[in-house]
């Protein structure tokens, strides 16, 4: 089954001159596979991005996620997409330091209003503990190391159990030695998140 699809994707930045990013891009994911995009810094792999995850709307094209054609829909619809079926680690990854690290991986939890915050908080933990990030539940986000705080990122975009989990570069943060064991460690556990749905 088709979770995303890409048909004829044209994105162009008017910044005064225009400048053509994204040319037809065209292609399809399936449940449980993973993709990684690469290219070199500037090519427009961010841009491919925030388009896929439906955070930018102008674009040529047609985005289909879950069968659903994505045109046309309000920013509210947009934003339930996000929440309940994409969770995005960004490359900074924006957590938010007046609250503790564990609310901080609820609230997308919170936010899509399908469990009790107490489950949500269950949910919360038990991601944080497959991370290895448990004991630092009570801490806020800058008393964190930058590996440490990816991983919070991480959990965070795994609250929901969503459909597909997009990453730009969130590696590039990290030391070599923890990103090599990111790397495997989030390539296997994100591989077996998803195929677990398929
Ligand atoms: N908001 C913007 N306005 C104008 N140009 C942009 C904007 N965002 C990105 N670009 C340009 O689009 C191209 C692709 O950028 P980006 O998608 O961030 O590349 P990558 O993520 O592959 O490094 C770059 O040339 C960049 O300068
Ligand atoms: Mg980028």
């Amino acid at each position: 089954m088709k979770i995303l699809e890409a048909k004829n994707i044209n994105k162009s930045f008017h910044d005064p001159i225009t400048i053509q990013v994204l040319k037809e891009v065209t292609f399809s994911i399936e449940q449980g596979e993973f993709i990684s995009v690469i290219g070199k810094s500037g090519c427009g792999k961010s841009t491919l991005l925030y388009i896929l995850s439906t955070m930018d709307t102008d674009y040529e094209g047609d985005l289909i996620i879950d069968g659903v054609l994505m045109r046309n829909k309000k920013e509210a619809e947009l934003a339930r997409v996000r929440n309940e079926k994409i969770g995005f680690v960004f490359q900074f990854h924006y957590l938010l330091n007046e609250f503790s690290v564990l609310r901080n991986v609820m609230l997308p939890g919170i936010k899509l209003g399908k469990y009790s915050d107490q489950e949500v908080e269950h949910k919360a933990m038990e991601k944080l503990k497959i991370l290895g990030i448990e004991s630092e539940a009570k801490k806020k986000p800058n008393q964190l190391s930058g590996g440490q705080k990816q991983r919070v990122a991480i959990a965070r975009a795994l609250i929901n159990d969503p459909l597909i989990i997009m990453a730009d570069e969130p590696l590039v943060i990290l030391t070599k030695k923890t990103a090599n064991w990111s790397l495997t460690f989030s390539r296997s556990y994100l591989m077996s998140i998803i195929s677990r749905c398929s």
